[in-house]
């Protein structure tokens, strides 16, 4: 009898990619993957520890599932981040019912350990972090939808201070671009049009002599790719010769993640985030001036370590001058193991890292209407992807070059069409638009 599993994801879009190389791995060694835990022999949960006190929210999932079932019998496996973060805590907690634990590097193993806890009865483990494991070989089984992940490279050699991810995910390594633009033309051969590269540190790609702006000149030459984005790139990684070869394609989509982390130069560098607040601002005007329409998102934390009310007005003032598209903003949270957890005390109070998020989501909140407000009258090409998630059934949900969301009534058109559109309304977040 085979074994049907159920995978549940957590986190980032590399654990969603991971969760893909997962059931490919799976199917090639018989098992079944079903839609439902009260459907399936094995549950995983692919875990992040990136930010939210995951332990607790995990801990109660493992009891759920257990408990719900209790004449039969289901394996649990922690998998993810917080399987190699916290390998220890998870194996010794002696009423905690997990059965096997893997890391991001340890997925090809999965068959085993499961078959091993189904024989003996015995936790497995497997958190071992690889400098070479890269997945190149497997191909994903993806969901539907209109655009596709590829993971290009993976880990980070960056160490920021209040970062987890160099010790859950270990050292930088990058596929071969031969393996990357096959899996581009097999996409594209399965009617898939959008692509986003993906990778801790996207940008610091290199495979030998090919670097990140080579390889994205190399995808964007594969015949039938509409769209190419990436995620998530670190600013240091910014040569002209990429900036040059975005602003050239039609195919590189008009948008740059560009993670700012805070706006003062002394809390930059207890971040070991490697750029000033001046030089920051240098690289936006640089990205502006060769790509002039370009969309940017960002990402902010508040509260780091020693930042002080006047220095976060830094951050407020450089998402006044940038005027970001779009910001994900967080209050700091200490992880286990990191220099910033090591070295430094949590020490701006959760009231005034309560005050400085309010601040800047209202601030960006307000920036990001008035964008969407000027599009208002213009004309747009989208990509559809699905049903609206906020709106109703009647509505589809796309997005622009620019990574907006358009919200549109439904018609004769379905997921993965591109179609023209004219901006009717907006909202801080969406705009709304008619088909032309
Ligand atoms: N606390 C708060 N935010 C964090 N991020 C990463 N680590 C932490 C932390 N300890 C945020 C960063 C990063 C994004 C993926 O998550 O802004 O860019
Ligand atoms: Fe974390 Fe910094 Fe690496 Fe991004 S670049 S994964 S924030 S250590």
């Amino acid at each position: 009898m085979t074994k049907s599993v159920f995978i549940e994801t957590y986190g980032c879009q590399m654990n969603e990619y991971d969760s893909e190389l997962i059931r490919s791995i799976l199917r090639t060694a018989n098992y079944t993957i079903v839609a439902s835990e009260d459907l399936a022999d094995v549950v995983m949960l692919n875990t992040c520890s990136v930010r939210d006190n995951a332990n607790r929210k995990i801990y109660n999932r493992v009891h759920e599932i257990k408990n719900r079932r209790p004449d039969n019998p289901v394996l649990v496996g922690v998998l993810g981040c917080m399987a190699t973060n916290f390998k220890t805590q998870l194996l010794d907690d002696k009423s905690l019912k997990i059965d096997f634990i893997a890391g991001p590097d340890s997925y090809k193993t999965l068959p085993q350990l499961i078959q091993e806890v189904s024989e003996t009865g015995d936790k497995t483990f497997d958190v071992t972090l690889s400098e070479f494991e890269t997945y190149s070989d497997i191909m994903p089984v993806r969901e539907e939808g209109s655009n596709a992940w590829i993971a290009i490279m993976r880990g980070c050699n960056n160490f920021c201070t209040f970062c987890v991810v160099p010790y859950t995910r270990g050292r930088e390594r990058s596929r071969s671009p031969e393996s990357v633009v096959a899996e581009v033309q097999s996409l594209v051969a399965s009617g898939i049009t959008q692509v986003t590269l993906l990778g801790q540190n996207v940008n610091s790609y290199r495979h030998g002599d090919t670097d990140f702006a080579d390889l994205m000149r190399l995808v964007s030459d594969v015949p039938g790719v509409k769209r190419i984005r990436f995620t998530s790139p670190h600013p240091k990684d910014f040569p002209q010769k990429l900036l040059r070869l975005m602003a050239e394609r039609d195919n590189i989509c008009n948008q740059i993640h560009l993670p700012l982390q805070a706006g003062n130069t002394r809390v930059l560098d207890k971040m070991n985030r490697t750029y000033s607040k001046s030089e920051f601002l240098d690289l936006v005007d640089e990205i502006r001036c060769l790509i002039p329409n370009v969309a940017l998102s960002t990402d902010i934390i508040v509260g780091f370590p020693t930042e002080t009310a006047e220095e976060f007005e830094d951050t407020l003032d450089v998402v006044r001058a940038v005027r970001f598209d779009m910001a994900f903003m967080f209050k700091y949270s200490e992880r286990p193991n990191t220099l910033a957890a090591r070295r430094l005390k949590d020490d701006v109070p959760e009231d005034e890292k309560t005050r400085r998020i309010m601040a800047l989501i209202a601030l960006q909140r307000g920036i990001g209407f008035e964008k969407n407000k000027a599009l208002i009258g213009s004309e747009q090409c989208i990509l559809i992807e699905d049903e609206s998630t906020k709106k109703s059934d009647q509505h589809y949900q796309g997005r622009t070059d620019c990574n907006r969301i358009v919200i549109i009534p439904k018609g004769a058109y379905q997921q993965g069409d591109y179609i023209r559109v004219a901006i009717t309304d907006a909202t801080p977040n969406v705009l709304k638009g008619v088909p032309l």
